[in-house]
């Protein structure tokens, strides 16, 4: 049974505070896709996230609340998207056993986002199997809920191809069950961090947080890597390359001025404070509502458990039906 239905999935492994990379990412999309989708659903990948943190389980539950606050405060709306924790959801593992079956490790050890993550953590080959395997059981979040639509940041991509493999060799063997998923990518595929560095992350502390305040907000802008060779005012400087202007072209939506100011900036005469002082400003106005919202939930985090909690049980129910279905499907419904 293919659905045609529009369903969009998506989720944060709970390792930490999000930031504005999330936001570029996969947060504005998730906004986006709320309104049209048939069904949204946002997940906490716990499961996911203790992967490779089984020995610190307290980072993961800390962590917990921190990325349903980041996407509440954003705009990730609990009534039109339905929130749930994974590993609540009993069929989610249960998939991935089958699943598990469809994928050689062979298979496992070329994901280059997998690939890319055992060597920033440095596994080597004693890297959990569960955490070679996690492509395997995001395959499962995603299928389990029939979802077609993944907002995510283009390091997932290879996640997703592997989802789609598997949906293939799942149809092949048992007959057309699952339908192939679309990532949705945003036009702005990667932030880059504040350093220069190519991506924004928490662990390398690059990044501008939903949680940090005006001060800290104008303390990161005024460290941020720009042109190096743009020393006097005079200089002609650099835009590419240039994180001040990376990040107004992305945030501040007056476009002209912003190329004004590339303008002089290119000839020289411009200074880095200016334009510094420009990006604080519009940061600060943008993450100031976020804050703002985040603390409010904050306040009552009884109350933002109890959505998730309501969430859960949604999808608990649906998940049973599911199951069901695709046991009978693969001939292994013995009673009913
Ligand atoms: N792997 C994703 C990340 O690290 C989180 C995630 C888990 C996810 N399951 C998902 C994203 C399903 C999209 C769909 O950010």
């Amino acid at each position: 049974m293919k659905t045609k239905q529009n369903i969009t999935l998506t989720g944060d492994r709970p390792t930490g505070k999000l930031h504005l990379g999330h936001y570029v990412g996969s947060i504005q999309n998730r906004i986006a896709l709320q309104d049209t989708a048939e069904k949204a659903y946002y997940m906490i990948a716990d499961v996911q996230a203790l992967t490779d943190n089984a020995d610190n389980p307290e980072k993961v539950r800390e962590n917990l609340i921190e990325v349903i606050l980041d996407n509440m405060a954003c705009g990730v709306d609990p009534k039109k998207t339905t929130y749930f924790i994974q590993s609540q959801i009993p069929e989610i593992a249960e998939m991935t056993v089958y699943f598990l079956n469809m994928v050689t490790l062979a298979r496992l050890k070329r994901n280059p986002t997998v690939k890319a993550e055992m060597q920033q953590k440095g596994f080597g080959e004693d890297v959990p199997a569960g955490f070679l395997a996690y492509p395997v059981s995001q395959a499962a979040d995603i299928l389990f809920a029939r979802a077609t639509n993944i907002p995510v940041g283009e390091d997932q991509l290879p996640v997703i191809e592997q989802t789609n493999e598997l949906v293939r060799k799942f149809n092949h063997i048992y007959g057309d069950f699952f339908a192939e998923v679309k990532p949705v990518l945003s036009d702005v595929r990667r932030l880059v961090g504040i350093d220069g560095q190519a991506k924004a992350s928490k662990s390398l502390g690059n990044a501008i947080h939903f949680s940090d305040s005006d001060e800290v907000i104008a303390k990161k802008v005024m460290g941020m890597y720009t042109d190096p060779t743009h020393i006097k005012v005079e200089d002609p400087g650099k835009v590419e390359g240039n994180v001040v202007f990376t990040y107004l072209d992305i945030f501040d939506a007056d476009k002209a001025e912003v190329e004004n100011l590339k303008k002089q900036y290119t000839q020289g005469g411009l200074g880095d404070v200016v334009v510094k002082k420009r990006l604080i400003q519009v940061l600060q106005d943008f993450i100031g509502p976020i804050r703002a919202r985040r603390e409010e939930l904050e306040r009552d985090k009884a109350a933002v458990m109890k959505i998730v909690e309501e969430g859960t049980k949604k999808v608990q129910e649906e998940a049973k039906v599911y199951m069901k279905e695709m046991k009978k499907h693969m001939g292994i419904g013995y009673f009913g």
